[in-house]
């Protein structure tokens, strides 16, 4: 358990933008800042972030909440898993954080295989520091690689013993369960007998770890030159580790990646670690696999710029080059970068200073487009055929660029580049754009016939719009926006006036909002319906009536994750409206300009008018048409209540349709 102190001491010190700001690029909009969501695959932003209110919403998945819950939401983490990050983030002590063998009980099974991951990588750590074995087998070995005690340290690299189980009955000794170790393929478990064996036997160990820096899984080089065990052997697929999804290096490179807006690609473990010890940390390693969509979208929350760097032999930069369509696909410039023959990343900066690495970078970057089609050039040489085939490569590749400067760049580089006319080049990206266009509209066709089968299955009715829960909403809104603010209010009396008649008399009086919600419903007797939005009225009015100060970041952060979230939501409304306006120029929020006082009596009044209505009409269900019956009350009580909503309309100021 953390304590209740170290708790308040991070949402106090917490902020939601710098939390977030480690994994998702955002620009400052107006008050809130605004970035890509996480969560889903999307070329505009439609995550925010407000500092003032200290809480996110992501509109394109409808998450939202805290630094804390964007951690749980992101990372996975559990709440104390959360706390404990931010605990490290902002160099504040957590108090009790010692694993227990309970702790270890009641984690999840997800959680279960972080820490036996952890485990490991320190098991492994130390086990290569501090045994004979792991110095003499697994150290002198990144010693020989040039890799210095500080990389071995920022990389957490370690040694798994040459022997069958010594990992595996290490931690069932520190009660890790064999569950998990098999879950995440540390141990192998032989369906025959039963019998437990080590993975990573005898290998040198990468741990992989996640954008927050958790261990999803290893990889383990072998040391000895047998050719029929493979070189590297990776954690299989497991519910923690998808090889798809992480980029190895990702951890030590998020922040060098945001700050110089570009990401250097490379393909193996030792290109990033030989790149970090130069001084280089942009860097991350797509592990010997094409880049996946997932893998592009973890870098693409950091930055908008890639450069894909290649080995010297040129075998495979063909086909490593279709991959990257994809990078351009999801809108971000892509630059290439080759190495001289013989070399790699791991070797060019092993044998070079970092200026002189840097320079090489510098100059030999080039623009994806512009390196593709020098290098088909080369290959198609005369060739007539080819060069129509490479033609067509080339423009599928403009094509995949959304922004129309960049490809009128493109188009003319291409052309002379290629000696080509610009027409012929234009005319290829018709045709492509054509079938692109044609091909989206089947698939719209195909994807609207189905919405329409399925709508009729619906029985057509026009959506309705809950008019009670909107109306309960925004008192909650006003509540947790403007309750402690102090208002005029005009009220409307009925009084005698020196002759004894009933008039209107109005008077003006100053009120918290929350005192005027509050007296209001209290007059009338009225609940809120909607249990959650019940809950917060009810918590926020106990604030204020004991005349603490409602704060909606400490409320948050102590109440249940629904709540939580339905919170965020209605405090992201606003921004939702001005999001879209960002995104579509063409509509336009109107600014609200009627005042406070005016909108908190219009809401009260139109929730009253509502619930009039509604018992207006239960009444009328009560009338029988028995004649035996005797219907004179019910009717009088319609006839009292339609008098008051005549009243509340004419307060309104203007004529209520009837919902
Ligand atoms: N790889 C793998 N399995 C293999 C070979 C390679 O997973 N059998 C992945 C590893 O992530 C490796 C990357 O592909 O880092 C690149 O492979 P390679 O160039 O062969 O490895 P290097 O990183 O250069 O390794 P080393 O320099 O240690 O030989
Ligand atoms: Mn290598």
């Amino acid at each position: 358990m953390i304590s209740k102190e170290t708790i308040e001491k991070v949402f106090d010190q917490a902020r939601v933008e710098e939390v977030i700001g480690d994994f998702v690029q955002l620009k400052r909009s107006g008050s809130n800042m605004k970035g890509l969501s996480p969560f889903v695959n999307e070329k505009s932003p439609s995550f925010m972030v407000s500092p003032v209110k200290q809480i996110w919403k992501d509109f394109s998945s409808g998450k939202g909440g805290n630094s804390v819950t964007f951690l749980m939401e992101h990372e996975h983490f559990t709440y104390p898993e959360a706390i404990k990050y931010l605990a490290n983030k902002y160099g504040i002590e957590v108090e009790e954080t010692i694993v227990t063998n309970e702790d270890l009980e009641q984690a999840n099974e997800k959680e279960s295989m972080y820490l036996v991951s952890e485990f490991a990588r320190d098991y492994f750590h130390k086990t290569m520091l501090n045994t004979d074995e792991g110095q003499a087998i697994g150290l002198s070995y990144f010693k020989e690689r040039g890799f210095t005690k500080d990389t071995i340290e920022k990389f957490q690299l370690g040694y798994s013993p040459d022997s069958w189980d010594a990992f595996t009955k290490e931690a069932l000794g520190k009660a890790y369960k064999l569950e998990y170790l098999k879950k995440t393929g540390l141990t192998i478990v032989k369906q025959e007998d039963g019998k437990t064996f080590d993975r990573f036997k005898g290998r040198v160990m990468f741990p992989i770890q996640s954008m927050s820096g958790r261990v999803l899984g290893f990889g383990g080089r072998i040391l000895t030159n047998d050719k029929k065990a493979a070189k590297y052997l990776n954690s299989p697929e497991s519910e923690i580790y998808h090889k798809s999804k992480v980029l190895y290096g990702i951890f030590q490179a998020k922040q060098s990646i945001a700050k110089h807006d570009n990401c250097y690609l490379v393909e193996g473990y030792t290109d990033v670690i030989q790149f970090n010890q130069s001084g280089i940390e942009n860097v991350v390693a797509s592990s010997g696999t094409a880049l996946t969509p997932d893998q592009i979208r973890l870098v693409h929350r950091l930055t908008n710029n890639i450069t894909v760097l290649f080995d010297g032999d040129a075998a495979g930069l063909r086909a490593s080059i279709r991959g990257i369509d994809l990078i351009l696909e999801a809108g971000m410039n892509v630059k290439v970068c080759s190495f001289p023959d013989g070399e790699d990343p791991d070797s060019f900066a092993k044998n070079n200073s970092y200026e002189v690495l840097k320079q090489y970078l510098d100059e030999n970057s080039k623009d994806f487009i512009q390196f593709k089609a020098d290098l088909l050039v080369k290959e198609a040489n005369n060739d007539p055929i080819k060069k129509a085939e490479l033609i067509r490569d080339m423009v599928n590749s403009i094509s995949k660029i959304s922004d129309f400067i960049k490809r009128e760049i493109y188009i003319k580089e291409c052309s002379r580049i290629m000696d080509i006319t610009e027409e012929v080049i234009r005319s290829t990206l018709a045709q492509i754009e054509k079938k692109d266009v044609s091909d989206a509209n089947k698939k719209f066709t195909e994807e609207k016939k189905a919405f329409e089968v399925h709508k009729n299955n619906e029985n057509l009715q026009p959506a309705k719009i809950d008019i009670l829960y909107e109306l309960e909403q925004k008192i909650i809104e006003i509540l947790l926006v403007n309750g402690s603010e102090t208002e005029d209010f005009t009220e409307t009396f009925l009084a005698e006036d020196e002759t004894g008649n009933l008039v209107d008399v109005k008077e003006t009086n100053a009120y918290k909002v929350y005192e005027k919600i509050y007296l209001a419903l209290q007059e009338d007797e009225i609940e809120l319906s909607n249990p959650i939005f019940k809950t917060i009225y009810t918590d926020i009015i106990n604030y204020y009536n004991q005349n603490l100060e409602f704060e909606i970041d400490k409320y948050i952060s102590q109440t249940s994750p629904e709540i939580a979230n339905k919170i965020t939501s209605i405090l992201m409304l606003e921004e939702r409206d001005i999001l879209h306006k960002w995104e579509n120029r063409k509509i336009v929020v109107e600014k609200k300009n009627i005042n406070l006082a005016q909108s908190v009596t219009e809401t009260i009044l139109s929730y009253r008018w509502y619930l009039l209505n509604k018992v207006i009409e239960e009444n009328k269900n009560n009338i029988t048409a028995d004649v035996t019956v005797d219907n004179t009350e019910i009717l009088t009580t319609i006839k009292d209540y339609l008098s008051l909503t005549t009243v509340i309309a004419k307060n309104l100021g203007r004529v209520m349709v009837r919902f």
